[in-house]
């Protein structure tokens, strides 16, 4: 099939099966057209709770397409490529946390949604880069382990002085890359542009940004201002905003670092494969996992909200 026939056959298929499509906005730009609902992780985890389809297709990695599954476990959830996962999500286990929770009972545990559902299980409230500081700056707690990014939770830390905010390693493979001297050689190459850079980059590297946020905020900041904008994150941000907008100025960052290979494992070809199921992965959680884990993400929604 050609591109254009690709793109019919998805569209007349999804429509035939009542299936909804999310796609994150790390998805090149054909996915984002065929997708019913883009957006950053916060935005997908609210468009979760609201699909009327019987199943939903999530363009994006697993931890997000869990996150539908936790929220919505009547329907039938399906991730694009089973291999799309979120080397962040994985870093820490279930038995740290536990281990944690136990030398300091009374510390509340903040997991970024970038984790496993199980990690999520042994949490107190989930939060994503663009709800983080909003929703750390509402808990009671004033002692709060962040868990995984650190680079995230320095940045939230910063914000949040009155709080002791704790963290543990971990990183994004991909937004860690970025250094200092990356940062100053585009600003160098680039004098005229702003920055705008997302809170998983290191905070030496984060120092020079006229603008920290999550990947909506960071569209949301370029497409607010009349100056050239350098764009700190994952390509499929840039790409994006050149491909809706071409008379914007937009620079990507550091293209040989910021491409997260697991965002785009999302294909066309993967797309209409999973629609009618030759492709594609099932996200299956049991209901004790399930229940434990959206507890977290159900305080996410409300202090988030
Ligand atoms: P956002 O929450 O900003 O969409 O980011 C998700 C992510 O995986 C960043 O690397
Ligand atoms: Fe995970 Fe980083 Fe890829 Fe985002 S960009 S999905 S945090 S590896």
């Amino acid at each position: 099939m050609t591109k254009d026939q690709l793109i019919e056959a998805i569209l007349k298929e999804k429509k035939q099966r009542n299936i909804s499509i999310l796609a994150h906005t790390y998805q090149a730009p054909e996915i984002i057209d065929i997708a019913d609902i883009t957006g950053d992780s916060f935005a997908l985890s609210v468009a979760a709770t609201k699909l009327q389809s019987d199943t939903v297709l999530m363009c994006g990695v697993r931890f997000m397409a869990e996150t539908v599954k936790i929220l919505s476990p009547e329907k039938r959830v399906i991730l694009s490529d089973a291999d799309a996962t979120c080397p962040m999500a994985v870093q820490l286990q279930k038995s740290q946390i536990e281990q944690y929770r136990k030398e300091h009972p009374d510390h509340t545990v903040v997991a970024y949604i970038n984790t496993t559902a199980e990690l999520k299980s042994v949490c107190d409230v989930c939060v994503t880069s663009s709800s983080a500081v909003k929703i750390v700056s509402k808990l009671p707690a004033k002692d709060i382990l962040f868990i995984p990014d650190p680079n995230l939770g320095s940045f939230v830390a910063k914000q949040l002085p009155d709080k002791n905010i704790y963290l543990m390693n971990g990183c994004c493979p991909v937004h860690h890359q970025i250094t200092a001297e990356d940062v100053l050689a585009a600003k160098n190459q680039h004098p005229d542009a702003k920055l705008a850079m997302h809170p998983e980059c290191r905070p030496e590297a984060l120092q020079y940004a006229d603008y920290i946020g999550a990947t909506s905020g960071i569209i949301e900041y370029t497409m607010a201002t009349d100056e050239p904008v350098i764009i700190g994150t994952e390509r499929g941000v840039c790409d994006y905003i050149k491909y809706k907008h071409p008379d914007k100025k937009v620079y990507q960052l550091c293209k040989d670092k910021l491409t997260c290979t697991n965002m785009k494992l999302t294909t066309l070809q993967g797309v209409y494969d999973a629609i009618c199921g030759n492709g594609g992965c099932d996200i299956e959680l049991s209901e004790q996992l399930r229940v434990a884990a959206k507890k977290s993400i159900d305080n996410m929604l409300y202090y988030g909200n």
